[in-house]
């Protein structure tokens, strides 16, 4: 079975009331196409969930940034993957680069965290990604493959997983993988859950691409075999996200 387009929107640390609600009403607006074509889910900060949630058309999802890695309690600061079931948000992003990076979230953290929330019935979109330095240094698959099978040591079921390789040297920069870097990376990651995890993972795993996806370059980057979405940042603020909700025509015929 085809894997469906999916096209995240993660607005990181942005937005105030007013312009969270001027994006979902040009999201509520756009003409995209349907359903079974693409996949669409936006990622507000916490304190917007309640509130997207309850104004995005029914067609698009929302997902949480991040979630804490067990059962909630006495955890100051912290958001349980209870909660957000409480709420109606279906998916979490976990394992973003600036968490791994800035907050030092490990990949057994990271992993016990996917582990957690999966078991809570949540769909997790799972991030990994080199910096500059370690592709640099030749490294880029030792470091994705490590982040993954991290995971893969720990869930047993990845049909509610979605994986975005986001290179660090490409988020928020302006300097986007090229095509044939995205591909060649979803394509050994793609060939690292055949071996490791089973071939009908490999084939039914979203694997999509993040870092400075814009308007111009997603068409190029989408029509690459292993390319099966993106996660969108800076770009997901704006009217642009649209067309790049648009590019997932391009797997069609
Ligand atoms: P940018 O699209 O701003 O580069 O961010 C990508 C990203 O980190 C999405 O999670």
């Amino acid at each position: 079975m085809a894997r469906k387009f999916f096209v995240g929107g993660n607005w990181k640390c942005n937005g105030t009331l007013e312009e969270v609600k001027k994006l979902v009403s040009t999201l509520n607006a756009a003409e995209v196409p349907s359903e079974d074509v693409v996949e669409v889910v936006v990622s507000p900060p916490f304190v917007f969930l309640a509130l997207v949630k309850s104004l995005l058309r029914s067609d698009f999802a929302v997902s949480a940034q991040n979630c804490w890695v067990r059962k909630g309690g006495a955890f100051t600061g912290e958001i349980s993957a209870e909660m957000l079931v409480n709420l109606n948000i279906p998916w979490v992003i976990l394992g973003h680069s600036e968490r791994r990076l800035i907050l030092k979230e490990v990949n057994e953290f990271v992993a016990d965290k996917v582990t957690y929330a999966l078991g809570q019935g949540l769909k997790v979109i799972a991030c990994v990604g080199e910096t500059l330095e370690q592709r640099e240094a030749g490294d880029t698959m030792n470091v994705v493959s490590e982040q993954t099978k991290a995971i893969a040591e720990k869930v047993k079921d990845w049909s509610n997983i979605v994986v975005a390789y986001e290179p660090v040297w490409a988020i928020g920069t302006g300097r986007v993988a090229t095509p044939a870097q995205a591909q060649e990376v979803h394509s050994e990651l793609r060939n690292w859950l055949k071996v490791n995890v089973s071939p009908e993972v490999a084939e039914s795993t979203r694997i999509i691409y993040g870092g400075s996806v814009n308007a111009g370059n997603c068409v190029e980057l989408a029509q690459q075999p292993d390319v099966d979405g993106f996660l969108v940042g800076g770009a997901s603020l704006k009217a642009e996200f649209v067309d790049i909700i648009k590019s997932a025509t391009t797997k069609q015929g």
